[in-house]
């Protein structure tokens, strides 16, 4: 049974406790309705992929009560610190290099060195993140391929016995998501939204902006740019036997005669498979270049569930390089 929490102080600190816990709370934003978990617990941020159908391990957000407590977790440079200033709250995000002792979930920025931040502008949202005292991810709290809700009755139609509650501060009054703005490099839009372009030039000035007439087709889009991540050696998917020459990613009982192993699931669990999926490409992607072994063979994760983004992640990371 999902909860539906009113917006008073009970059901935010019942929200709270929840996330906590490794639960997932959907919540409104000044944007859209967010699903979400405890951005630093891989196994809830694995929940959120799964309670939403996600075929696809995307980066996700992750919400701050301050700019000062985002801060901590990425290196933020001048132009991260006067857009804070000028537009946190509200209704833009940044992507950061992580620091090196950063908390969030690997899983929650698909792997990225980066990571994705805001401070949303919506007193029952900040009231939470303060509750919580830890970072959230949240994606839109929709299914996978359904337009993102802006009322906690959109969300229970869609998302009921999914997740553990639902937190409702009434409609969202800004409807569209938050404009996504990356500055690790020359600050680039890379998804236009509740912040406006002209309001950010005014405080960095001139945008880099992606071309989305030529995302969809070609595989320099930014979403497959955004969510790339891949090891340096070669990958062998479905492996069924294993070379003493390789490392092995392994779910269920591990092939025998491997030179090191990740246990990605000792007993199959699809969820804790995922929770760890990028950490364990990168423990074996630097233990085996290490060694100088030869590739990451991978065993057969079946094709169900989150199994799906499990395999599209796979499939992305053993696809010739350009
Ligand atoms: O308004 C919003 O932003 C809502 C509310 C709940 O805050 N959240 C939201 O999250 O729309 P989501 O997960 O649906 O969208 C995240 C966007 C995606 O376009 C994703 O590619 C991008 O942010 N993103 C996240 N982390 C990134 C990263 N490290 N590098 C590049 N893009 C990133
Ligand atoms: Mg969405």
């Amino acid at each position: 049974m999902t909860e539906l929490l009113q917006a008073d102080t009970r059901g935010v600190a019942r929200a709270a406790t929840l996330l906590r816990g490794g639960a997932l709370v959907a919540f409104g934003t000044e944007t859209v309705y967010g699903l979400g978990a405890d951005a630093t617990d891989d196994r809830a941020v694995a929940a959120i992929f799964a309670a939403k159908d996600r075929p696809r391990f995307n980066p996700l957000i992750c919400h701050y009560a301050s700019a000062e407590t985002a801060f901590a977790d990425v290196v933020a440079n001048n132009d991260a610190h006067r857009l804070a200033a000028a537009l946190w709250p509200g209704p833009l995000t940044l992507v950061l290099p992580r620091v090196p002792a950063c908390r969030v979930s690997l899983l929650a920025s698909a792997g990225l060195d980066t990571i994705a931040v805001r401070v949303p502008a919506h007193n029952v949202a900040l009231a939470l993140l303060r509750e919580c005292a830890r970072p959230i991810a949240a994606p839109s709290a929709n299914r996978s391929g359904k337009v993102s809700p802006t009322t906690a009755q959109h969300v229970m139609a869609e998302l009921t016995g999914r997740i553990a509650a639902v937190l409702d501060s009434g409609p969202c009054d800004v409807g569209v998501e938050s404009t996504v703005l990356d500055l690790s490099n020359a600050p680039t839009l890379l998804r236009p939204g509740g912040a406006t372009v002209e309001a950010i030039e005014a405080v960095i000035g001139p945008l880099r902006r992606i071309d989305h007439t030529l995302s969809t087709a070609t595989p320099r889009s930014p979403g497959m740019l955004a969510s790339h991540y891949a090891p340096r050696l070669p990958m062998r998917l479905d492996a069924q036997s294993v070379q003493h020459d390789e490392a092995l990613l392994s779910f269920g009982t591990p092939l025998l005669g491997s030179a090191i192993t990740f246990d990605l699931s000792a007993n199959g669990d699809l969820t804790e498979a995922a929770a760890r999926l990028f950490d364990g490409l990168r423990m074996l992607d630097d233990a085996a270049a290490s060694r100088g072994l030869a590739r990451i063979a991978v065993m057969p994760i079946p094709h169900h569930g989150l199994g799906l983004a499990i395999n599209d992640r796979l499939r992305r990371a053993a696809a010739p390089r350009m």
